[in-house]
């Protein structure tokens, strides 16, 4: 296993779930984390937890100029930016009328843009330093469509499709490009938008911590090898 201590990573969507138990996975490694999101509150509390090494940006993923700044502020405070993980997203369940246009809109936005513009802002510095980790938090929903979830499964099909594309676009450069598909993560994710807390299921599904330690393992591969599709589920959920 490759050792990231002394690494710099930058996560989007690092005020909850996945994003905030990657940021605690990576600390324990040893790495610093520049953490983004718009609740900036969460990530400042979050950073008091986590000690000196993490840097924290507002930042809105839908926003080329917030997740430009993300990856300079690693630069500027760390002197370094080694992976990204493209992590900030959001889900709403509904069949395909159901949901307004609005909902719809910010989905597509947060899920794709939002995962193509920090990309973008870290490509440069990644290519330029021969290496880079690009770790993208897909979903089941990525490999399998299900109803009631159709265009958030389209999002998530996008991620897969754009994580396909890099890889062959940039592994010459040194750059690998990883995807994990998650199956049911219990967090605060679709809560009040087709998730409650108290939905049978929930104390099933896996936990923030265990897609975070998935995310360190791919960070840790050797650079001899790459991980392209990590796709994982709880024990008690289909395939
Ligand atoms: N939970 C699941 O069952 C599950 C399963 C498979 C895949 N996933 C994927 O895992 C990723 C993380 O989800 P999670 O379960 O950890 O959900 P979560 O607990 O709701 O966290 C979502 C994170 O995304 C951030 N975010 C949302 N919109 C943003 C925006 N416009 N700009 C910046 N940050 C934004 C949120 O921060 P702010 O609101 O503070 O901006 C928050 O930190 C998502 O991509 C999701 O699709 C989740």
């Amino acid at each position: 296993m490759r050792d990231i201590n002394g690494l710099t990573v930058a996560i989007t969507g690092a005020s909850a779930g996945i994003g905030a138990a990657t940021a605690r996975a990576v600390i324990a490694e040893g790495a610093s984390a520049v953490l983004g999101a718009r609740r900036v509150d969460r990530l400042e509390e979050l950073a008091a937890e986590l000690g000196p090494n993490v840097a924290v940006v507002e930042m809105d993923v839908r926003e080329p100029a917030d997740a430009r700044r993300l990856v300079d502020e690693a630069y500027s405070r760390f002197g370094r930016l080694d992976a990204l993980v493209a992590n900030a997203g959001i889900g709403a369940y509904g069949g395909i009328m159901d949901l307004t246009d609005e909902k719809l809109k910010t989905m597509m936005d947060t899920n794709v843009a939002g995962t193509v513009w920090p990309i973008r802002a870290a490509v440069p510095g990644f290519v330029e330093q021969g290496a880079g980790d690009i770790v993208i938090v897909a979903s089941v929903a990525g490999i399998r469509g299900n109803g009631d979830e159709a265009v958030y499964a389209a999002t998530k099909f996008a991620q897969v499709g754009l994580a396909g594309g890099l890889d062959r676009e940039l592994r010459e450069s040194g750059v690998r490009v990883s995807t994990i598909c998650p199956g049911g993560t219990a967090t605060e994710f679709a809560m009040g938008a087709g998730r409650t807390p108290d939905m049978p299921g929930l104390a099933d599904m896996m936990s923030a911590e265990n897609v975070a330690e998935a995310v360190v393992t791919v960070l840790k591969q050797p650079t001899s090898m790459r991980t392209l599709i990590w796709s994982m589920r709880s024990i008690q959920e289909d395939d």
